[in-house]
């Protein structure tokens, strides 16, 4: 009897054959852009300390409250495995000192990240976000450029119905004051509201905005609204990045009621949603957080950024064009006796940068001229050990050369194509 079978982990998923490839391309358009755009490659610990993520993210946020994958290590530390990229990259920002560098620091990421949510298609327990953070500048101009980074990286992968939702939501003391008249009207109004928003009047009353429950979206309608409540200052600088977005063509919708589902924002958010995707339609989403890195142990220091779920973006865009790598030459043993001579040639073959394979399995020769066709090889040389034949399979002929100069004949070969 056979041992049982193994399944990944509910809410995880295995990346094979042509996912892998759309990834490549999808990281491909990714670096391009954003390292054109000045950002930098950054990579953080998979796992952070727990606090991190408590203070960063926020003790309220359903993140921090549920979704956490949490765990004591030998030495009693708790740590978490990353739920999303922003704190951690601000943490690094403090670490290294970054701001002594140039500001805005661009930094860029393409990793996984973890949350135990309710499993579903283009929800996972293990996603995988690409993400941009601009961390040291408060320009307008920086949001500005964030937005149209994204929206040109969508555009590039070809998601289709792509929506732009826009607000601010204002600097810390004009929220606290608006907070204060939004539990005042929420009270006003509990009969009406969900269970769950009703015990969140106090620790997180803007999440009454993003409920599905029908009572409580009535009670939001008429709900104030934090736009309308910002002070000057970021009334100005909102709308400096609504016209610098207007300049550039990228089209927006403004939405009051938008939520994003951590703490650390200020000012300016946005979400990028999709129409292909069905229920969860956010395909990336950021804003600025101009309270992180000071909360992480910083001085003051604006920061702005996004990201963006790349198995959303592979669901909602049009296919990449694949690229696959050709197959250069593919050495063909006649005889076991010359798979050492053929091993040698494919590491030549290598260090001459050709796209080499040889024969691993053992086949007869005729399969192994099939498997050759079927990798769509350009040359295939069937090694003797002195003497091999060499096809040109476009051509359809041979010629039977010494073993020594296949990759030198191939590489004359593939020259003159
Ligand atoms: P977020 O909105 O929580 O933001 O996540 C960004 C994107 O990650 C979402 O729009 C979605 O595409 C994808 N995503 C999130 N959770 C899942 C999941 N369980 N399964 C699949 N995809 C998922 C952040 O994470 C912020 N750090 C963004 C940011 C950067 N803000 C400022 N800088």
């Amino acid at each position: 009897m056979s041992a049982p079978k193994l399944k990944a982990p509910r809410g995880t998923f295995d990346v094979l054959g042509e996912q892998a490839q759309e990834r490549v391309t999808l990281e491909a358009r990714a670096r391009t852009l954003l390292e054109g755009a000045g950002y930098e490659r950054i990579e953080t610990p998979t796992f952070e300390a727990t606090e991190l993520f408590a203070r960063g993210v926020g003790e309220s946020t359903d993140i921090v409250r549920k979704e956490m994958f949490t765990f004591t290590d030998s030495g009693d530390r708790s740590l978490t495995l990353r739920p999303e990229g922003t704190a951690p990259v601000c943490r690094a920002y403090v670490e290294h000192g970054m701001h002594k560098r140039r500001q805005p620091v661009k930094l860029w990421y393409l990793s996984s990240f973890f949350r135990h949510e309710r499993a579903q298609a283009g929800r996972y327990r293990q996603f995988w976000q690409v993400g941009a953070e601009a961390i040291g500048s408060d320009d307008p101009a920086v949001d500005a450029e964030s937005i149209a980074l994204l929206a040109t990286l969508l555009s590039q992968m070809g998601v289709r119905d792509v929506r732009l939702r826009l607000s601010s939501l204002g600097s810390p003391a004009a929220r606290a004051v608006y907070r204060e008249q939004l539990q005042a009207y929420l009270r006003e109004h509990e009969q009406s509201l969900s269970e769950d928003v009703r015990s969140r009047i106090e620790l997180n009353p803007l999440r009454a905005f993003d409920s599905d429950h029908d009572g409580t979206k009535r009670v939001m309608q008429d709900a104030p609204r934090l736009l309308d409540a910002l002070d000057q200052d970021d009334a100005a600088h909102f709308a400096e990045v609504r016209a610098l977005l207007d300049e550039a063509s990228v089209g927006y919708e403004i939405d009051s009621t938008l939520v994003r589902g951590l703490d650390y924002y200020t000012r300016t958010v946005f979400e990028f949603t999709s129409d292909a995707l069905g229920a969860q339609s956010g395909v990336g989403g950021g804003g600025r957080y101009d309270g992180l890195v000071e909360l992480l142990g910083g001085g003051p220091t604006p920061g702005i950024g996004w990201a963006a779920g790349i198995e959303r973006i592979l669901l909602a865009g049009e296919h990449p064009h694949l690229t696959t790598s050709p197959v250069d030459l593919f050495l063909a043993l006649d005889g076991p006796d010359a798979r050492r001579t053929a091993f040698r040639l494919l590491q030549d073959a290598r260090s001459a940068g050709l796209h080499a394979q040889m024969e691993l399995a053992g086949r007869s020769l005729k399969g192994q001229l099939k498997h050759a066709d079927g990798l769509g090889a350009s040359y295939v040389a069937i090694v003797e050990d002195g003497q091999s034949v060499l096809k040109d399979m476009q051509e359809g002929s041979q010629q039977t050369i010494r073993s020594d100069t296949i990759v030198h004949a191939v590489l004359r070969g593939l020259r003159t194509l």
